[in-house]
């Protein structure tokens, strides 16, 4: 019997250079003006067909897949379920997916992989969906996943998921800190609220001034703009990740920010060599259980099919 037809993605990590939160809504959820940039860490989503009727087939692995359930309610699931429902066939496939992205890191990781496995099933099945049309689907299975679906660098509003796209020049360079436990995105909100009614939180105003060191690829314009609503409530669940700010200082880096939700923390380079010598010094803060030297934008996923 012929080998079953595989396609592979690597689907790319995300930091926000900037992330502006609003007031809760009525539903709960906070308008965002965000910047998204996808970076170069990769999980890789592997899908094959199954016989008819075999169902689906989820299996994980890799460094970081510790504590993540391969059962119905892992994103990829979900993904798989919905695309073949939005297409009318039947959901018979493998997933693989090897997990490079922490969990609950503030890296929309779990995000990447539903993004992935909706591009790698578009191109097992032949479905032929553009990326708009993905898109829409993905903004059912989470904020972050519309974005994971484009890559490369967004302008993202609403719940995060109504995206356009910035321009932006070169590449910038970055070291990733990763923390021991990730964080519960909904408690990082949750505590954002709580400090804004103690008059504790921030409100940062910053995104011309963030578009525009995109622009024009400045990593010292950029470092002056960082910014996340997000930062001091993480660092009010997570106080122990204080000193990495400093330490991020002390190793000339141009930047330091909590990624998202937290509680990874970025850390800005002047370029792609002085990134190796902060990792190197990051990585002796006694701070993180490891850190990553990424660029970004890199783009989305994009599907490759392996010999049969
Ligand atoms: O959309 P997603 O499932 O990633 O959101 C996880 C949680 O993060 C939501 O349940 C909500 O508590 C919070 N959230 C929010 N406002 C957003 C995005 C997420 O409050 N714009």
């Amino acid at each position: 019997m012929n080998r079953p037809a595989t396609v592979s993605v690597r689907a790319p990590a995300k930091i926000n250079l900037y992330l502006s939160v609003a007031p809760p809504a009525a539903d709960g959820f906070h308008a965002l003006s965000t910047v998204f940039s996808a970076v170069s860490l990769y999980d890789e989503v592997r899908v094959s067909d199954r016989e008819a009727g075999a169902g689906i087939e989820l299996r994980v692995s890799g460094p970081q897949a510790g504590g993540l359930p391969a059962d119905e309610s892992n994103l990829v699931h979900r993904s798989t379920v919905l695309l073949a429902e939005h297409v009318g066939r039947a959901p018979d496939v493998t997933i693989s997916v090897d997990k490079q992205i922490p969990l609950a890191a503030g890296l929309a990781g779990g995000s990447a992989d539903a993004a992935g496995t909706l591009v790698a099933l578009d191109s097992l099945w032949g479905l032929g969906l553009d990326r708009t049309a993905l898109a829409e689907l993905a903004g059912q299975l989470g904020s972050d996943v519309p974005f994971c679906v484009h890559g490369g660098l967004a302008l993202g509003s609403g719940r995060g998921d109504r995206l356009s796209a910035v321009l932006a020049r070169g590449r910038f360079d970055w070291v990733l800190g990763f923390a021991p436990e990730g964080l519960s995105t909904p408690a990082v909100y949750a505590e954002l609220d709580r400090l804004r009614a103690a008059r504790r939180g921030t409100a940062i105003d910053g995104l011309h001034d963030v578009l525009t060191a995109v622009r024009h690829g400045d990593p010292d314009l950029l470092a002056a703009t960082l910014g996340n609503d997000l930062q001091p409530a993480a660092l009010s669940l997570r106080p122990e990740l204080r000193p990495a700010l400093r330490a991020g200082a002390e190793a000339g880096t141009l930047g330091q920010l909590v990624s998202g939700s937290g509680p990874t923390m970025m850390f800005l380079a002047r370029d792609g060599e002085h990134a190796v010598t902060a990792a190197a010094q990051l990585s002796g803060a006694g701070v993180f259980t490891g850190v990553k030297v990424v660029h970004g934008p890199v783009p989305g996923p994009r599907a490759h099919r392996l010999p049969g």
